[in-house]
């Protein structure tokens, strides 16, 4: 598990130390910085999947600032404006944008140089490569608030979907993934939905999307002669209409199809995983919400660790009533609270308790509700 991330010179932040557990919501204002931290993460993980940060690869690689899982730029967008000293990444008399990450024990620290001859470039030299680590080397899925949306057909990428078991960073890879292991088990005492009709992966899928939409069931074929595969839904008789005739994703909800790469990556996350996740809530109703904050933490319990940005309360609450019923330890769910204060970014971390509550509410932390409330009753 990563404990500890620190930065400097990323982005928005001149410096930041965070702590992490083993589910970590990033919550805060908008253009807070909390995408700059899963991006950091990424960013290393990127970096070594193109053998940039392998020792004995390449060996002027460094950081890769575009590739399959974050397009940052160039190495000005990436530098901190206002940068300041980061020789405890790497000595140079050129700016420096370092990520440290402290991983099952060990601290792994990566400092990238900035030729400010070459503020284009996209790829940052690193001269000291970091040894392989969990988030370089373990399961990984990454999935952005950008994902897939309905759709007639998605690929069909066997070295992605079924050779590394990555999902996309849209989630695109996620329907031939579930054709293919449609009969992988869960087994993670948690992750089991006790009303799917079994413990087999597609079973599990559709169990916990019918959270989201009673009575909804799933199907992933191929296309044959294709490099597709399609997904359609089935409706048990939901609105009164006993339906039996399959769907495509184009005319059903758009939620469903926004919330299946979620679903697929809680299920399937293992212990030693990492998982990030940004707005897991888009387009879900609240109570849909809710549940998915209940995989989440679910899938936190078998010993994935998952960072999680979110805007929802109904996400935030989730957890809460997780930590409460004994799914999670309190110090296992970590909160933090971005807010910016102009130079840069700040942090807060109300702590839960072993009832699920809040030590500290801090301005502008979900209190809208109760903000609009004040002003309805005035
Ligand atoms: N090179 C940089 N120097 C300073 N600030 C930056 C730099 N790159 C991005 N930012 C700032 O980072 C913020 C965007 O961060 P992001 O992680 O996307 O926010 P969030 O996910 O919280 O909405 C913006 O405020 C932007 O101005
Ligand atoms: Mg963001």
């Amino acid at each position: 598990m990563i404990t500890q991330l620190s930065l400097a010179n990323f982005k928005a932040f001149r410096r930041l130390e965070l702590s992490l557990g083993p589910l970590t919501l990033l919550t805060g204002l908008n253009s807070s910085g909390k995408s700059s931290v899963l991006q950091a993460l990424a960013l290393v993980r990127q970096s070594f999947e193109a053998e940039q940060l392998i020792r004995g690869g390449i060996t002027t690689g460094g950081f890769l600032l575009n590739g399959e899982l974050v397009n940052l730029g160039t190495a000005q967008d990436v530098l901190h404006e206002d940068f300041g000293p980061a020789n405890d990444f790497v000595v140079s008399s050129d700016p420096v944008v370092g990520i440290a990450v402290e991983q099952d024990g060990k601290a792994h620290r990566m400092g990238a140089v900035y030729d400010p001859r070459q503020p284009d470039v996209d790829l940052m030299r690193v001269p000291a490569f970091p040894e392989p680590m969990g988030l370089t080397t373990g399961r990984f899925q990454y999935l952005h608030a950008d994902r897939i949306t309905p759709a007639v057909t998605y690929p069909r990428s066997h070295q992605t979907a079924i050779g590394r078991g990555f999902l996309g960073v849209r989630g695109q890879h996620t329907v031939n993934y579930l054709r293919h292991n449609f009969e992988a088990r869960v087994f993670k005492r948690h992750l089991l939905h006790p009303k799917a009709i079994s413990d087999q992966l597609l079973d599990q899928t559709t169990a916990w999307m019918q959270e989201l939409c009673p009575g909804v069931n799933l199907q992933a074929s191929a296309i044959e002669g294709t490099d597709f595969v399609r997904l359609s839904y089935g409706f048990g008789g939901t609105a009164g209409l006993s339906s039996t005739r399959r769907r495509r994703p184009t005319n059903v909800g758009f939620g469903l199809t926004y919330a299946l790469p979620i679903v697929v990556a809680c299920l399937t996350s293992g212990p030693g995983s990492l998982i990030l996740l940004e707005n897991p809530e888009a387009h879900l109703h609240p109570k849909g919400q809710s549940r998915m904050a209940a995989l989440i933490a679910a899938a936190a319990a078998t010993g994935a660790q998952l960072i999680v940005e979110t805007h929802s309360d109904h996400v935030l609450n989730g957890i809460r009533i997780a930590v409460k019923r004994g799914v999670l330890q309190p110090e296992e769910a970590v909160v933090h609270f971005f807010r910016g204060n102009g130079s840069g970014a700040e942090v807060v971390t109300p702590r839960i308790d072993n009832d699920g509550m809040l030590a500290q509410w801090p301005e502008g932390f979900f209190d809208e509700w109760e903000n609009s409330l004040d002003q309805l009753l005035d």
